[in-house]
C-alpha cells in the first residue's frame, strides 16, 4: 500500500498469458490513460512472467497460510497495490483460466481492495461475456468494484500479420471516455478511503 504522501497505486493486472497476445499491448496503452484520470501511479503486473502453476498451495487459500514462494510473491504484488485493475480477454464466452486461477490463489488480499475490470474482445464485441463472468467471482472473493465494465472491442484490421496490435493506441483512444470515467470513479474510491476515519481498535 503507498504511503499517506504518496499517490496511490493502481495496479493493472494481465489476465492473458498467451506466447502471441494482445493484452500487454492494451494494458501499456491503458496505464498513461488511467494514471492521468485517477489521480494514481499505475503499474503492471504481468500474470506471463509470474507463470503461477495450476493452483497447488495446500490449504485453503481463505485460511492465509501462503506457504510456496510463487504465491508469496503475487500475494506481495497485489498487497503492495491500493488498487487493481483486471485486463481480460474474452475466450469461448468466458474470462481465461489463468486468470480465475491467480483470483484463487489469493483470498484476504482480494477484501475490500478497489478494482475495476476492462475487458476486450473482437468481431464487434467488447468482451462482455468475459467481464460480466468475472465480476460474478471478484464480487464473491469482495473485491470493491467500481461499477460497469469497461468493455473495448479490437476492430478485426488492429491485428498485424505476427497476431499482434499493429497499435494499442487507437484502440484505448476509441473508448477513452468509458476508460476515463471509470478511472474516475477508481480515483475518487482511494480518496474516500484514504480520508475515511481509522475505527477505533482497527
Ligand atoms: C482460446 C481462445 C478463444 C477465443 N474465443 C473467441 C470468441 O469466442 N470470440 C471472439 O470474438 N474471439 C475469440 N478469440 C479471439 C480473441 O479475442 C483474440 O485472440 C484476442 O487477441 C485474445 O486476447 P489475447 O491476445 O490478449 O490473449 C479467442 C481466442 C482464444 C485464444
Amino acid at each position: 500500500m503507498s504511503t499517506s504522501t504518496e499517490r496511490p497505486l493502481i495496479k493493472v493486472i494481465v489476465g492473458s498469458v498467451r506466447p502471441v497476445r494482445v493484452g500487454d499491448q492494451i494494458a501499456a496503452a491503458l496505464a498513461p490513460v488511467l494514471a492521468e484520470a485517477s489521480g494514481a501511479r499505475v503499474e503492471i503486473i504481468d500474470l506471463a512472467g509470474l507463470a503461477l502453476p495450476m493452483l497447488d498451495e495446500p490449504m485453503m487459500p481463505a485460511m492465509g497460510n501462503n506457504q510456496k514462494p510463487h504465491t508469496i510473491v503475487w500475494s506481495e504484488m497485489v498487497k503492495e497495490s491500493d488498487a487493481v485493475v483486471f485486463l481480460t480477454p474474452q475466450y469461448n464466452g468466458g474470462y481465461p483460466a489463468a486468470l480465475k486461477n491467480a483470483v484463487d490463489y489469493l483470498y484476504r488480499e482480494w477484501s475490500a481492495k478497489p478494482a475495476l475490470i476492462v475487458s476486450y474482445g473482437g468481431h464487434g464485441h467488447g468482451g462482455g461475456q468475459s467481464g460480466a463472468q468475472l465480476r460474478s467471482v471478484l464480487e464473491f472473493v469482495g473485491l470493491d468494484l467500481v461499477a460497469g465494465n469497461v468493455e473495448l472491442t479490437l476492430p478485426r484490421d488492429s491485428y498485424g500479420a505476427d497476431w499482434r496490435l499493429t497499435d494499442a493506441e487507437p484502440i484505448v483512444t476509441s473508448h477513452e471516455t468509458p476508460i476515463r470515467a471509470a478511472a474516475e470513479a477508481l480515483g475518487a474510491r482511494l480518496r474516500n478511503k484514504a480520508e475515511a476515519p481509522v475505527a477505533a481498535g482497527a
